[in-house]
């Protein structure tokens, strides 16, 4: 199997998998590879995706790549019939540079290749048929419909390269949710785009008139994001709200410790259970899990939850099994919007 995973990340991936019994047997920026398997690979946190029994196919130029995905591409799909629209994804590794455009030069040709063969399954591959380069290269809106992390991926053709002559290609992959988020010009921070990523992850996001507790707020990205789809947030944090989030009407900004922050009795006007608990606290993140998060949900406090942990020096592995083992139904994703941090969501 091939995994993606953002560049610099794949020793922790590599961590992740092997309690699986996969063993790397070679990796690159924001990539590597294993031997195929049959663990549930489904509920990864460092990987994004995963394609499933990926063929390796070399060529040293762009119209011999070309040629030989169409020829594994026809010969693997000669009993199939399309009838509805299927995936068509070239993404390529991190490094070397230039590689999003020998990937988007190969999948042109492809195409074109394609069009000529079958012009009618050319026709239902899925727009639009644009290079997802690491990073993608277009922020990608929010998913209109709540993420499905069905056991069964759909089928396609997805290609990666992981160099200018050598490229992975497999009629299946697992993804894993992440995704690059547009930005707000009123967003205070870049904050912002780890919780509009993370609704996508959960498949929910905040409604107009739900409530939010939102702790470790300042400067304002994740209570910009709520208040911008009408829910009213009361922001927990010392620090000062700016741009979108400053005098938001829907934000009432409390200048408190969040460990003692009690929705029962706020003065704020929260109730229990909120709707949502936020938390993106600069905090060590087992004093975070302990003293916050576990307290919140035993005492149901909100009915949802999305929290940024920073691993900072703490083991991310071992912190990764303690929140699964703590928290069983939790997802817990390195965003694509995640540096030295992970996201948990229910
Ligand atoms: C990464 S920032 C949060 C960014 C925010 N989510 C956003 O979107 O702009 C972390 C925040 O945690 C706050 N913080 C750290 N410890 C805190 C505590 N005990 N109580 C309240 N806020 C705290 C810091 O003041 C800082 O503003």
């Amino acid at each position: 199997m091939l995994f993606r995973c953002q560049p610099g990340y794949e020793l922790h991936l590599e961590r992740e998998l092997r309690p699986l019994g996969l063993a790397m047997t070679d990796n690159g920026g924001g990539w590597l590879q294993t031997p195929d398997t049959a663990a549930d690979i489904s509920d990864l946190c460092f990987a994004h995706a995963a394609l499933l029994s990926p063929q390796e196919i070399t060529g040293e130029s762009v119209n011999a790549l070309a040629a030989r995905i169409l020829d594994h591409f026809l010969e693997s799909a000669r009993a199939e019939r399309f009838e509805t629209p299927w995936p068509l994804v070239f993404d390529c590794a991190a490094t070397p540079d230039g590689l999003g455009r020998r990937a988007a030069a190969v999948e042109k040709t492809f195409t074109a290749l394609l069009r000529k063969r079958m012009s009618r399954v050319a026709r239902l591959a899925t727009p639009p048929n644009r290079i997802s380069s690491f990073p993608p290269s277009t922020p990608q809106p929010l998913p209109s419909s709540p993420q499905s992390f069905s056991p069964f991926p759909p089928r396609g053709l997805f290609v990666c390269f992981t160099g200018f002559q050598r490229a992975h290609v497999a009629r299946e992959r697992i993804s894993h949710g992440q995704r690059r988020m547009a930005d707000d010009p009123l967003a205070p921070s870049r904050s912002y785009l780890k919780i509009e990523e993370a609704y996508g992850i959960l498949g929910r996001e905040p409604a107009a008139g739900e409530t939010v507790a939102d702790l470790g707020a300042a400067p304002g990205g994740w209570s910009y994001s709520a208040a911008k789809r009408g829910a009213r947030v009361i922001a927990v944090d010392n620090g000062p709200l700016k741009a979108g989030a400053l005098d938001n009407p829907l934000i009432t900004h409390l200048r408190e410790d969040a460990f003692r922050f009690d929705p029962t009795t706020s003065p704020a006007g929260g109730k229990a259970p909120a709707d949502w608990l936020f938390c993106d606290l600069v905090e060590d993140p087992r004093h975070v899990l302990e003293n916050i998060i576990l307290p919140w949900l035993d005492r149901r406090w909100c009915r949802r939850y999305i929290v940024n942990l920073k691993f900072g020096r703490t083991d991310p592995i071992a912190l990764l099994k303690e929140v699964r083992a703590r928290i069983p139904t939790a997802r817990v994703r390195h965003l694509y919007h995640d540096r030295e941090e992970f996201t948990l969501v229910g």
